[in-house]
């Protein structure tokens, strides 16, 4: 192997990793009870670059402590609708100043691009909050008609009013960490709850530098508290606590399932975002170009590290062969590299394991009988690097078709006809998202009627806004992140019943 290229954003940001070796509860900087921590790799390089606090049962104690607290405080329960709407207006224009900053930063402990990371995570996490900040003062309730059947006469009149459901617990994953972050921090702080946020033991720089910025956009201690720590120790505590109102999750399946669990044990609201194996499927009117390009953007973008990655892509026969070749042509072309390069498309992945766990799946696929036509193999050199992959004639039987990959594999098929590709498309037990590429407008909408799933796309690919709902069916999950469908996983109505005569 050659060696070690040095990582000049580190240099950069030697000081602010540093300071971010704490916890952060009811607006303090802590140390933990104990005395375990959690090793920061580089995944360009594989080098450690600092310890992290990995916090433990007490911390978690402490942290949903700090978050209840301050959830009754009446600082915070009685603040106003438009001063929660200036906070978050405030904290997105912190983000907005500290942009650039918060992009290496990612890039840093994520291995992503930073120009991607700042174009995609950062730009979308700044509009996000500004939508969620808007929805602070447009909550909502009824005024209902009620005749109240039993009773002869009386007169009646009833309304719900939306509460914060209190307490909550958000754990995110490590391929969007600043903004799988913000869509659950956003609303909670939006609705009026209080948050107690576990990042993803790979990647916590850019969630604990948040909490700096949310303490300097004038929040009350306690709003939001932030501990950094392995899954099945933190994570599980904070999942079981019983002062823990709402969990919302983002990550994989077997996780997701634990906490559902965990979340009915104790009857705590949930939301669950878990993944999926999402299909894309080109009609017959398509032209190659065109489906070469929303193909690769689609798998091979953040590395394949996404949960909507159009990971199965069903080409209709009489494009399939050319299709086959123009992607694993993109795809041996990418300019593989560190994400501090500006040339770089394909940065590292996440850790040592995912790329281990990425190159055996393609060796799988090859076992069951795909045809590996390009990648899939590790760089000769340090950090996480894996060449993109592209695995032909694979079938709906091959687990490399069936299980959520998570790294730049792409599985290829034919089809002939729109009714056996939707029956296709739907043969997984995952349903997040699907798109289809065609200008036939009934072909279009058949096939969006048909298909299972959460979000489907017509002549585009991982296009998300802050107002449209998001989230999965089938074992992608429960419930919807982003819009209004987001705003009200984190309120509960209280329906108030009036006698006026
Ligand atoms: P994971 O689902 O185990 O981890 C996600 C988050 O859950 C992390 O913050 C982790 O610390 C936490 N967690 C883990 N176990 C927990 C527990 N028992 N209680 C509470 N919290 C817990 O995913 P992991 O291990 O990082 O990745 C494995 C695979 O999961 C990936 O290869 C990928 O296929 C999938 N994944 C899917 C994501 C998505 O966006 N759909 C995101 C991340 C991973
Ligand atoms: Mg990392």
């Amino acid at each position: 192997m050659s060696t070690i290229i040095e990582n000049p954003l580190i240099t950069r940001h030697q000081k602010l990793i540093k300071r971010l070796q704490k916890l952060f509860i009811a607006g303090q900087w802590q140390d933990s009870a104990g005395e375990e921590t959690i090793a920061v790799y580089d995944p360009s390089n594989g080098q450690v670059i600092s310890q992290l606090v990995a916090a433990n049962e007490t911390d978690v104690n402490k942290a949903v402590s700090s978050a209840r607290e301050c959830f009754v405080s009446p600082v915070w329960a009685a603040m106003k609708p438009t001063e929660r709407q200036r906070l978050l207006m405030r904290l997105a224009d912190l983000i907005e100043q500290h942009a650039d900053e918060l992009a290496e930063l990612e890039s840093i402990d994520n291995g992503k691009p930073v120009v991607a990371a700042r174009q995609a995570d950062l730009n979308g996490s700044i509009e996000f909050v500004r939508y969620m900040a808007g929805w602070a003062t447009k909550i909502t309730g009824e005024t209902l008609d009620v005749s109240v059947p039993r009773l002869k006469e009386g007169k009646f009149f009833a309304y719900t009013k939306p509460q914060p459901v209190g307490v909550v617990a958000a754990i995110v994953p490590w391929n969007f960490p600043l903004m799988m972050a913000l869509w659950k921090v956003a609303p909670a702080l939006a609705t009026g709850c209080t948050v107690v946020l576990k990042p993803a033991e790979q990647s916590s720089l850019t969630a604990l530098r948040l909490g700096e910025l949310v303490a300097e956009a004038g929040y009350p201690p306690g709003v939001l508290n932030i501990i950094t720590g392995y899954g099945g120790t933190a994570g599980n505590t904070l999942v079981h606590h019983p002062d823990v109102d709402k969990i919302t999750f983002t990550g994989s399946l077997p996780t997701g399932k634990l906490i559902g669990h965990a979340a009915v044990e104790g009857m705590k609201r949930f939301t669950l975002e878990l993944g999926g194996k999402s299909p894309m499927i080109v009609m017959p009117d398509i032209s190659v170009e065109q489906a070469v390009q929303g193909a690769a953007m689609g798998i091979f973008y953040n590395q394949g590290q996404v949960c909507t990655a159009a990971s199965r892509l069903y080409v209709h026969r009489s494009l399939y062969d050319d299709v086959v070749r123009g992607i694993a042509e993109f795809a041996a072309r990418m300019s593989i590299g560190p994400g501090f390069d500006s040339n770089t498309q394909l940065g590292p992945l996440i850790s040592e394991d995912q790329a281990e766990k990425v190159c055996a799946y393609v060796r799988l696929g090859q076992s069951e009988g795909a045809e590996l036509i390009t990648g899939g193999q590790r760089l000769d050199r340090p950090g996480y690097y894996v060449s993109p992959a592209v695995l032909a004639n694979a079938n709906n039987q091959m687990r490399v078709v069936q299980e959520e990959i998570f790294g730049p594999v792409l599985t290829v098929m034919p089809f002939d006809s729109t009714e056996e590709v939707i029956e296709l498309a739907n043969g997984t037990e995952y349903g997040l998202a699907a798109s289809v590429w065609t200008n036939d407008l009934k072909a279009a909408h058949q096939i969006t009627e048909n298909v299972k799933a959460g979000i489907s796309w017509v002549n585009c690919h991982n296009v998300l806004d802050p107002n449209l709902p998001f989230g999965g069916v089938g074992f992608s999950g429960i419930g919807r992140e982003l819009g209004a469908a987001s705003i009200n996983a984190y309120l509960e109505p209280h329906s108030v019943m009036m006698r006026l005569a």
